[in-house]
């Protein structure tokens, strides 16, 4: 797990927005797996920009959200197929059968969720994964107590996050579904590779729980201590609990003196 922490959480955007950019440049039939929220609302916004000043091709790439809430019609402005469409669809010029979004909204969400950890194996597997944290540590709608082999399923909204969303839904919890399907901690493992970004001290507990504690479906988010290629992208402020910040600031700082860098 390599952890880059710049001074505000815009140049962090920008960092985690160079790799996700260099990596569809890289391989322009890249499988994006993409996060809602607003913490990668700067990585779609760099890339947007690459697309529209710098030719970056999207055009044959293929996109997987994390999770849908289960219940919300997908028209419903708060749903991740709107919100997947108003961020990353539309602002990158993406038709709309390049991205696959969980079925939230359907009589049987647990077969929608089957359905979707497979079409994800169909596509080839996820090869980059962009994640956010939640404030408890939550990977995906993932919360506190997941199996850290889970697959793709229904799981039930923790009240932290339910709270935490209200702000999407004029702040009102009530309106925020109590169930979603999410990607499971063993779907996001299986990425070829997993940018976070998260910024702001509400994150620094968490943050540091993921990098720095046990291996524990406590922290979700610690799971990714278990994959070989893991960038953290966070600011001053989601870094406040790392005890060996130095560290990581002097491993960033020495990376191009390593041969072949
Ligand atoms: C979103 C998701 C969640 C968020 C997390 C952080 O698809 O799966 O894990 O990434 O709740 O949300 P923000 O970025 O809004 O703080």
């Amino acid at each position: 797990m390599d952890v880059v922490i710049s001074p505000t959480p815009v140049s962090a955007a920008s960092q985690a927005g160079a790799k996700v950019a260099e990596a569809i440049a890289n391989n322009p039939r890249l499988v994006l797996g993409v996060a809602t929220g607003s913490s990668p609302l700067g990585i779609y916004e760099y890339v947007r920009r690459e697309i529209e000043e710098n030719g970056l091709d999207v055009s044959g790439i293929t996109c997987f959200a994390l999770d849908e809430y289960v219940g919300l019609p997908e028209d419903h402005p708060e749903s991740y197929h709107r919100v997947v469409a108003a961020t990353v669809t539309g602002p990158w010029g993406l038709k709309p059968e390049q991205v696959h979004v969980p079925a939230g909204n359907t009589g049987d969400p647990r077969q929608a969720a089957l359905d979707y950890d497979q079409a994800i194996k169909d596509a080839g597997g996820v090869d980059l994964q962009i994640v956010g944290i939640g404030g408890n540590g939550h990977i995906g709608f993932n919360e506190p107590g997941s199996s850290l082999g889970s697959r793709t399923r229904v799981k039930t909204l923790h009240p932290r996050t339910r709270e935490d969303n209200a702000r999407f839904f004029d702040g009102d919890m009530n309106a925020v579904p109590i169930h979603c399907v999410t990607q499971g901690i063993g779907t996001i493992l299986d990425a070829g590779s997993v940018v976070m970004i998260a910024s702001g001290e509400a994150k620094a507990d968490a943050i540091s729980k993921m990098v720095e504690g046990a291996v524990s479906s406590n922290c979700p988010a610690s799971a990714l201590q278990l994959h070989p290629h893991v960038l953290v992208y966070i600011d001053d402020a989601a870094a406040a609990d790392l005890q060996h910040r130095d560290y990581y600031d002097f491993a960033v700082a020495n990376a191009d003196k390593l041969p072949g860098a």
